[in-house]
């Protein structure tokens, strides 16, 4: 009984995590909107920041940028973005390649 119950209660867990996760980390727009629109643009049209639209950085590049950060940048690309996850710079990475 006390294993089936705990089974259970593992098996939410796991089901809960992999359906709420990869949507979570997924949505590129939304981290768009809430990380970088206010210094890129909502459409990627550039502000404080560079246009990001037409960009020719890879997904990659953009990637690698978000999550290390490079020393020939400015701030604040200079170091890694605080609080986005690897997944998450992926997924803003392909939202900002799918800028036109
Ligand atoms: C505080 C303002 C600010 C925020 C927030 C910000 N950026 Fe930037 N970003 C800049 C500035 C300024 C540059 C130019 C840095 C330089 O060239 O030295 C830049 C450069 C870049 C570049 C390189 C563009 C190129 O053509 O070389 C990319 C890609 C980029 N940002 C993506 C993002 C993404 C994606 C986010 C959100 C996760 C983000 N940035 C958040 C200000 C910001």
């Amino acid at each position: 009984m006390r294993i089936t119950n705990t089974l259970v209660v593992l098996l939410v867990i796991a089901l809960s995590a992999s359906l709420a996760l990869p949507a979570f980390a997924q949505d590129g727009a939304a981290t768009y909107k809430a990380k970088c629109a206010g210094c890129h643009g909502a459409e990627g049209q550039g502000k404080v920041g560079p246009a990001l639209k037409g960009t020719t950085l890879t997904d990659a590049q953009i990637a690698d940028l978000l999550t290390k950060g490079d020393d020939a940048k400015k701030a604040p690309h200079k170091k890694a973005l605080a609080s986005l996850s690897a997944d998450d710079a992926k997924a803003v990475a392909t939202f900002v390649k799918s800028l036109k």
